[in-house]
């Protein structure tokens, strides 16, 4: 297994232009990359910090993860997840699995990017929502 980076890390936002306002001053720029992934029924906004990303996350669907997420935040959002890029996801997934590792998607599915992504269970991570992504 080769883990490259973290590819991102993912905020949940209760509104996605007050966030990205925000974010700009915070970073002092605006976002590289705006994407709507039908498969996770959310808006995404990502800003480049050198090597990784910051990924904004909102809600297009009161049944989206996120949505069921911000009301366990009281709606103010927070932390969602963190990417880790890898160099080969099904063989990582295999062998994850083979080493009892609960996970979420046991093959992977598309993530924002065209890339694709597989999510391992929080209750194997600490309680933190972990994603593995692997470049097209
Ligand atoms: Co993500």
């Amino acid at each position: 297994m080769t883990f490259r980076k973290v590819d991102h890390v993912a905020i949940a936002v209760p509104d996605l232009d007050e966030a990205i306002e925000l974010y700009k001053s915070l970073l002092g720029k605006g976002p590289e990359h705006l994407e709507e992934v039908e498969d996770q029924k959310v808006r995404a906004a990502f800003f480049g910090i050198g090597e990784t990303n910051l990924e904004l996350l909102f809600p297009t669907s009161p049944d989206s993860p996120i949505s069921k997420f911000l009301e366990q935040k009281q709606g103010r959002g927070g932390l969602h997840h963190i990417c880790i890029e890898v160099s080969d996801l099904e063989g990582h997934l295999k062998q994850l699995k083979a080493q009892g590792v609960r996970l979420i998607d046991e093959t992977p599915r598309l993530g924002a990017h065209g890339k694709k992504i597989a999510f391992v269970h929080p209750k194997a991570t600490n309680g933190v929502l972990i994603e593995l992504s692997e470049p097209q």
